[in-house]
């Protein structure tokens, strides 16, 4: 059972891994011409909304050659209808992949350790890991290195806090997150984040305020304060991260060619003012784009044959 390919993770990519990822994001958005998924087909199983990801993944997958079939929500019943052990062991005997969308991490770890095919993660509660990549291919072309670099996210903990936070830490970036205490990376993630980050040299770092975290950044990067499946909490959060804004006046605090980054969909008058998608220094369509160009690497690292 199992297969020993699966991206459910970035901590569980190696940081030479992580590395190389980045590297052929970068290399596939020029050239374009791989067919390592000729005769493959992907089942694309969400259970909750998607734009970029289902679009990045269904015509990433074609570009590839390979085919996707997706499933919504209501069709499979993820461990509702049927148990996920017996929802994967289908899949696998007629797809040569799974790509999940699920609202409990714990779901992917349960598919992984039945399916002999890979599993990637599309977003859980826990990580979202091609989104990480998609912003260090971002940063790389932006910057042309990432070592050094100081990437501050404000904002919740979250998925994308703590994906992007492994990625950094892989690679030699120092990353700072200015969080209400509340609502800060969990301990026992963070700690694990602190080691990958030593031996990188990446520093790794928890303020406050994001108005003094955002100082000499190369990147101000946020995400949404009510994540999917945390529409409950939504008017306790939103009185949480009152001040958590990232503007045009947080930004003017960071360096003067930092990137602002957001991984959409974004809310303005929340987590962002208004226009700052379209920003002069945001390069958030940019890291969209690029969703496409990582996954692929993905892709194609996963079924190449080393
Ligand atoms: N943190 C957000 C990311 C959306 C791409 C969520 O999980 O809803």
């Amino acid at each position: 059972m199992g297969n020993d390919k699966d991206l459910l993770s970035i901590a569980n990519l190696t940081s030479e891994q992580v590395r190389q990822l980045v590297e052929d994001g970068v290399q596939i958005k020029q050239e374009r011409s791989s067919r390592v998924l000729d005769g493959k087909i992907i089942a694309l199983l969400f259970e909750k909304p998607s734009l970029r990801t289902k679009s990045s993944f269904e015509v990433g997958i074609r570009q590839l050659g390979g085919q996707a079939v997706y499933f919504g929500r209501d069709e499979v019943g993820l461990g509702v209808r049927e148990s996920v052990a017996d929802v994967t062991r289908v899949l696998e005997r007629m797809f040569d992949g799974i790509v999940a969308r699920v609202f409990d991490h714990a779901k992917l770890e349960e598919m992984a350790k039945y399916a002999r095919i890979p599993v990637v993660n599309a977003l859980s509660d826990a990580e979202h890991p091609c989104q990480a990549l998609a912003d260090l291919v971002t940063l790389q072309e932006n910057f042309g290195e990432l070592g050094g670099k100081r990437v501050v996210f404000v904002g919740d903990g979250n998925n994308i806090a703590v994906s992007l936070g492994f990625a950094c830490a892989s690679v030699g970036t120092d990353y700072v997150v200015a969080s209400p205490p509340g609502y800060r990376i969990p301990d026992g993630v963070w700690k694990k984040m602190s080691q990958r980050a030593q031996s990188s040299g990446s520093r790794m770092e928890w303020v406050e305020r994001p108005q003094d975290a955002v100082r000499d950044a190369d990147c101000v990067y946020t995400d949404v304060w009510t994540s999917m499946g945390q529409e409950a909490e939504q008017a306790k959060r939103l009185k949480a991260f009152g001040g958590y804004q990232v503007n045009p006046e947080l930004m003017k605090l960071a360096k003067p060619n930092a990137v602002f980054m957001h991984d959409m969909p974004a809310h303005e008058g929340e987590e962002i003012s208004k226009g700052m998608l379209d920003h002069p220094q945001s390069v958030a369509f940019d890291q969209a784009e690029n969703r496409l160009h990582a996954q692929k690497a993905v892709l194609a690292w996963l079924y190449s044959n080393d």
